[in-house]
């Protein structure tokens, strides 16, 4: 059997587990003998005992030095023994450096990191960052609703009548979608905003406005370029003119492989109408709103800015399930006929893979000094 291993959370704010118990049947057929750090799953509300009765071992973090795959959420792991051979799967972008990927490559573990999936359809029910996002909107929806001191659908009461919230979502693709989604559920007033304009129909399918900006920033492969200061000096006017109409501000804009695009400075805190609140899905990639501070609620005038980190693991339960799928359909191609294969065995694999055979072999990793990220 190979030897698999579940790590326990130990980032700050980390609820999330890969693997959730009803997930460890289908492994059993894949050959994969599960292991699960203590307390691993207690942020989704998975405790020991399910994990334990669906068939898992039960161990110490230590017992990672006996595992030929491990899963991680949390980046490249530092410290700790490996076994030689080793196979670490997982979110490994996050603090990810070429120093960090060349130390992994002399332990001799081969890195796969999900991150670097290609977005084709034999890929999407491995797709960790589409799942993540989809919880990481909707998390964002909802905190916004709970914290704004005001309702979100238009309240026609005895009393009189209530406006609904007017919530602008920045960035529409996954995460911002699936924001934009729940708000308009809880019958607030939409508006979408993305640089990429495929994003227009998208918005408006879901019931929300589009706002055009005048900026159309997609690259052939139809994702967001970074801005030139010209468009983002129209931007920055455009959303200036825009936001004094706007409730709440959800923020999700990402730009793979480089910190996340600055859109919202104090001056366009100070254009928000008092009461408003922002929402910056973003502060793990390094925030979308100059004054985000991760995990505090900024207050400036009477507008207020939070910035959760990790923000899909608000809603830990459904995000390590989902994980759990994605996991699931990544190991069934990754182990064959009870062996771990090879990275050129398939292209998924090929385009996943960081360190092989004692080298760091991904492209983004090899000529830089510094990883693709912050
Ligand atoms: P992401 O998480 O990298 O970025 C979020 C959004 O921020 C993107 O829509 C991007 O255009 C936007 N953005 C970047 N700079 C911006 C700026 N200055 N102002 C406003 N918005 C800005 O992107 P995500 O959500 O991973 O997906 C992006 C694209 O990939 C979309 O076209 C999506 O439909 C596509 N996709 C395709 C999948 C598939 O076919 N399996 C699965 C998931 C996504």
């Amino acid at each position: 059997m190979i030897r698999l291993h579940v790590p326990a959370g130990r980032c700050p704010g980390e609820r999330r587990v890969p693997l959730a118990p009803e997930h460890l049947a289908r492994l059993a057929d894949l050959g994969l003998a599960v292991a699960v750090e203590r307390g691993a799953g207690e942020g989704s509300f998975y405790n020991d005992a399910a994990y334990a009765s669906a068939g898992a071992e039960l161990v110490g973090p230590g017992d990672r030095a006996r595992a030929d795959v491990v899963l991680t959420l949390e980046g490249v792991p530092e410290g700790g023994a490996w076994k030689r051979g080793a196979v670490l799967v997982g979110l490994l972008l996050e603090g990810t450096d070429r120093g960090r990927l060349a130390a992994l490559a002399a332990a001799g573990v081969d890195a796969y990191a999900l991150e670097f999936l290609p977005r084709v359809s034999r890929a999407q029910a491995m797709d960790v960052l589409s799942s993540q996002a989809t919880c990481a909107g909707y998390h964002g929806a909802v905190l916004a609703a709970s914290v704004h001191r005001a309702f979100f659908p238009m309240m026609t009461t005895a009393f009189g009548t209530l406006k609904p919230a007017r919530v602008l979502v920045l960035g529409a693709g996954v995460a911002g979608l699936s924001a934009l989604a729940t708000v308009r559920r809880l019958g607030a007033e939409a508006w979408g905003y993305d640089v990429r304009r495929a994003a227009r129909e998208q918005v408006e399918s879901l019931g929300a406005r589009f706002l055009d900006l005048g900026i159309d920033a997609a690259t052939p492969e139809g994702y967001a370029r970074p801005l030139s200061e010209e468009e983002v000096r129209r931007q920055d006017e455009a959303l200036l003119e825009r936001l004094p109409q706007m409730d709440i501000v959800i923020t999700t804009a990402l730009l793979a492989g480089r910190r996340a695009p600055v859109l919202l400075e104090g001056r366009h805190l100070d254009a928000l109408p008092a009461g408003a609140l922002v929402v910056d899905l973003a502060v793990d990639g390094g925030g979308n709103c100059r004054l985000s501070r991760p995990d505090e609620i900024v207050v400036r005038g009477a507008v207020r800015v939070l910035a959760p980190r990790r923000p899909a693991a608000g809603l830990a339960r459904h995000a390590s399930a989902m994980l759990g799928r994605n996991f699931l359909a990544f190991l069934a191609l990754l182990v064959r006929d009870g062996t771990v294969r090879r990275p050129d065995d398939d292209p998924l694999l090929r385009a996943t893979v960081l360190t092989h055979d004692g080298a760091v072999v991904h492209p983004a990793f090899v000529a830089p000094a510094e990883g693709p990220h912050p």
